[in-house]
């Protein structure tokens, strides 16, 4: 059984959809699609090292199992009292000239051709209330430490764009500004109380790749402190 999974998962690029696929075509015991499911195509380490923001992607749609992953990866993240307050806009199809139409305006046009757009939505209510629940004292806003909300829906967003890294694809973050967040939100029927924390628009890298930019990274050491600055 154990070399029948790693047979199947060797194929690599295209492992999770196609193991799935081949397995409920072929009566593969589901095993073996729950064992392959949760399989990385690439190690950690080069995720992390091919991460960098895509802005031209080719306009094939995405499969589902993709966007799944994306999603499911996005809320694995840690979050402040383990509040959990994000949400997400997922756009695609037909849904996404109506969102280019109101946003997009600080990212490269070259953007609007992904056939995915996730808005990420951090939910401060649902912090303010668990927190003022436990102690009285958070109710004043001064209070707060930081921002837990958009902190949390951050990390959510980089899991969503290290996973589109892990499926082959390329994805960027980017900004909406005030105006469109309002337009947004009545286009699409987001809720007063979420905020969009940015765009991330997902899809196959159509990006001749130019200079890396890991030149322009500032010095590790210049950005360490060990023991004191
Ligand atoms: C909070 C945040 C906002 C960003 N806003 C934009 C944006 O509005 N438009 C854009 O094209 N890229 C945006 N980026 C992407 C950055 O420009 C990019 O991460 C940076 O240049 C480093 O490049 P790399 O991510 O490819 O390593 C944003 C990134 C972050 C984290």
């Amino acid at each position: 059984m154990h070399h029948r999974v790693k047979a199947i998962c060797k194929q690599g690029i295209g492992c999770i959809s196609d193991t799935a696929a081949q397995a409920s075509s072929s009566s593969r015991t589901p095993l073996i699609v729950a064992a392959c499911r949760y399989r990385s195509r690439m190690e950690f380490q080069e995720v992390i090292t091919r991460r960098h923001m895509v802005r031209e992607f080719a306009s094939d749609p995405l499969p589902q199992r993709a966007i799944d992953r994306i999603l499911r990866n996005a809320v694995r993240g840690p979050s402040a009292g383990f509040c959990q307050g994000q949400a997400f806009l997922v756009l695609t199809g037909g849904e996404l000239p109506r969102f280019w139409a109101v946003a997009g305006e600080t990212t490269y046009p070259s953007v609007r051709t992904a056939p995915l757009v996730i808005v990420p939505l951090s939910c401060k209510r649902i912090y303010v209330d668990r927190y003022v629940q436990q102690d009285a004292g958070w109710a004043d806003e001064d209070r707060w430490p930081m921002p837990f909300w958009h902190i949390d829906t951050g990390m959510a967003a980089l899991l969503m764009l290290l996973t589109a890294v892990d499926e082959g694809l390329g994805a960027v973050f980017f900004g909406i500004m005030p105006e469109e967040a309002e337009m947004l939100r009545s286009k699409f029927g987001i809720p007063a109380d979420h905020e969009p924390i940015g765009a991330v628009a997902v899809g196959r890298s159509a990006q001749v790749d130019g200079p890396s930019l890991t030149s322009r990274r500032r010095p590790l050491a210049e950005m360490t402190h060990y023991g004191r600055w």
